[in-house]
């Protein structure tokens, strides 16, 4: 046997075995800053890979290099959007956060954006990102049914997260790309002004909340929100998060809890 041949042989049974792990995509886990200078040349050149680099992926080409890449940034941008619509279109062209280099499509809202009720998730999975739709894999199915159990569907709900583009592997949000993306998040809150708000899961809950203690110790009960600079507060109700449901179907109940107290919030609001 060639040595070319072997490489091949070991190259394929380290694949099988990544496959048979569960590996589905050739991403690290640790955020690769993709916005960074190129490192400079090398003197000499590299040696030959021993296994041929994966094909290029369209959606996936890094972007080019930016000017805006801080939250100072993107409260910037997010404060000179005066609607949704400019909001959107800015969230879309922004290639300042590196998420949007390994997702396939920018996931900025579902339902409507006038409903008396607003819920904030964590980011979007794998479907979600297919589709360009927040919550439409599994937790979306469950989040449904959680709102069809107070009178709601998606065209009496306003529906984001608190980033707008799958992070690889659906790993948590860094605190980085949270930070980032935070500005816009609030701006999108300030412009669709809901009644009421939900917090979907810890990651929300304490990004938007700014508290580090977790959602145990603060769900279940009203807290005023006030999205960024501007004069008014929102009740929300942070709560959690329907793919922690799913994994822990005994803490359906005190989210129905929540849930019912939204719709009695709701009711005295005037907003039925
Ligand atoms: N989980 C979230 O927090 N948001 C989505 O859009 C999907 C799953």
């Amino acid at each position: 046997m060639t040595a070319s041949a072997s490489d091949e042989r070991a190259a394929r049974a380290l694949l099988d075995w990544y496959i048979a792990a569960g590996v589905d995509e050739a991403i690290g886990e640790t955020p690769l800053d993709r916005l960074a200078p190129p490192p400079a040349p090398r003197a000499t050149a590299p040696a030959p890979a021993a296994m041929p680099a994966p094909a290029a992926m369209p959606n996936r080409a890094a972007p080019a290099r930016v000017a805006i890449v801080g939250a100072a940034d993107t409260r910037a941008l997010a404060a000179s959007c005066a609607t949704l619509s400019d909001l959107e279109a800015a969230i879309r062209g922004f290639d300042g956060c590196a998420l949007k280099a390994t997702a396939t499509n920018t996931v900025f809202a579902d339902g409507n954006p006038a409903a008396d009720v607003m819920v904030v998730g964590e980011g979007p999975g794998a479907e979600e990102d297919r589709l360009g739709l927040p919550f439409v894999g599994a937790s979306g199915k469950l989040l449904d049914r959680m709102l069809a159990a107070i009178g709601r569907d998606r065209t009496s709900t306003y529906i984001t997260n608190v980033v707008y583009w799958r992070p690889p592997g659906n790993r948590t949000p860094t605190p980085a790309e949270l930070a980032l993306c935070l500005p816009f998040v609030q701006r999108h809150i300030a412009l669709a002004r809901p009644k009421v708000l939900i917090f979907s899961g810890g990651t929300a809950a304490k990004t938007l909340l700014e508290r580090s203690d977790g959602i145990t110790r603060f769900r279940g009960r009203w807290l005023d929100y006030r999205p960024g600079e501007v004069d008014f507060t929102i009740p929300v109700m942070a709560t959690f998060h329907p793919s922690y449901l799913l994994r822990t179907p005994s803490s359906k109940r005190e989210t129905w809890r929540d849930l019912l107290a939204v719709k009695h919030k709701l009711e005295s609001l005037g907003a039925g």
